[in-house]
């Protein structure tokens, strides 16, 4: 078993060095461990943030655990040498076509969420995000109009593209409580027209899940009147970035919210896939121990889970998330004053308690 760990920049080394001492409690003997360079401090020592190290590291490991990237520092650098681009980078070189963002509310967590404690107590859905394609990846550019200087990015989605998210999506809502909710603009949009044409021909599959539609614009607004409708959400890569920051809010803080990315390759043990909290870099609080670390834990608990076959021990690192998450042991994202590596004590007391 092969693991790469890529820390990146402002806090994603601080939250990533919580889960590995998470991964070290469980004692896995067969695991190695490897460490790579992705975004900004990618950049400053190999001048690209995503190195072909970085590249040959993940397509030789059985899973991926990746901190965040970016960094305000390569701001002004051209686009290809951001270090957003080592996200984008691997999504697109490794398939990952299927970004799975469960949003869950935490019993004792409802005084967090922005929304009223009766309407976060509902909350339990998965956003599953189409990764490789859309806007993000088209055609873009800049070219001289009327106006001024004018950017343009091109949004496609074509039928295999659908095709493949949305039988993620139809098989997770079965796992669930067989609900899918496909959010679209089909009516401006022309990709969306075939998304939405090709969402109804998949679910001719899967005559055990209910299947609905839904503008972007009125799922914007369900989610924050009333979360606990959705089950699994099904929708593009632009529409899944913005909608799965909004669900996080209801749930309570970003800090606790975990994501997987994966494509089709099998590995001996699982899915391969690359594992993330959906936090990024927040280079205001980089350094000071502020940093939520429990995304990052959760996201190690859904590698272990999809791509190790570890169901069991995914489901003990959960337990003990809950239990901390519950209980005073809180970071400033929370209302607390807990430091980072504090949290990851009580992550880790809360699993020696277990066991
Ligand atoms: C995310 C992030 C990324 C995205 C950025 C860092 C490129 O916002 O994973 O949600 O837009 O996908
Ligand atoms: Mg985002």
């Amino acid at each position: 078993m092969k693991l790469a760990i890529f820390p990146g920049d402002g806090i994603g080394p601080e939250v990533i060095a919580e889960a590995v001492r998470v991964l070290d409690a469980l004692f896995f003997p067969q695991l190695t461990l490897w460490e790579g360079d992705v975004g900004g401090i990618a950049y400053k020592r190999h001048g690209h943030p995503l190195p072909t190290e970085t590249i040959e590291m993940a397509c030789a490991a059985d899973a991926v655990l990746f901190g965040a990237v970016g960094n305000p520092e390569c701001d002004d650098l051209p686009r290809e040498h951001r270090p957003e681009q080592a996200i984008l980078g691997l999504r697109s070189e490794l398939g990952l076509f299927a970004n799975l963002r469960p949003a869950a509310g935490y019993p004792g967590l409802e005084d967090m969420s922005s929304l009223k404690p009766e309407i976060a107590r509902g909350i339990d859905l998965l956003v599953v995000r189409e990764l490789n394609g859309d806007v993000y990846f088209g055609d873009k550019g800049e070219r001289a109009s009327d106006g001024g200087r004018e950017g343009w990015d091109a949004m496609s989605y074509n039928e295999a593209e659908v095709r493949r998210i949305a039988h993620t999506g139809f098989r997770a809502a079965q796992k669930r409580r067989g609900r899918l909710t496909s959010v679209d603009k089909a009516n401006v949009l022309e990709s969306s027209r075939i998304w939405r044409e090709t969402v109804v021909e998949v679910a001719k599959d899967y005559p055990d899940v209910t299947l609905d539609h839904m503008y972007v614009d009125n799922a914007a607004m369900q989610i924050v009147r009333s979360p606990g409708q959705f089950d699994v959400i099904l929708t593009g890569n632009l529409f899944g970035d913005i909608l799965s920051d909004q669900a996080s809010a209801c749930v309570g803080s970003i800090g606790l919210m975990a994501s997987a990315s994966m494509g089709e390759r099998q590995t001996e043990y699982g899915t391969f896939g690359l594992y993330e909290p959906i936090h990024g870099s927040a280079p205001d609080i980089a350094g000071q121990g502020k940093a939520n670390p429990i995304a990052a834990i959760l996201s190690l608990a859904m590698l272990l889970r999809h791509s190790l076959g570890r169901e069991g021990e995914a489901g003990r690192i959960e337990r003990a998330v809950a239990k901390v998450v519950a209980g005073d042991v809180r970071g400033a994202d929370l209302g607390g004053t807990a430091s980072t590596s504090q949290i990851g004590d009580a992550v880790l007391n809360a699993l020696a308690a277990e066991s």
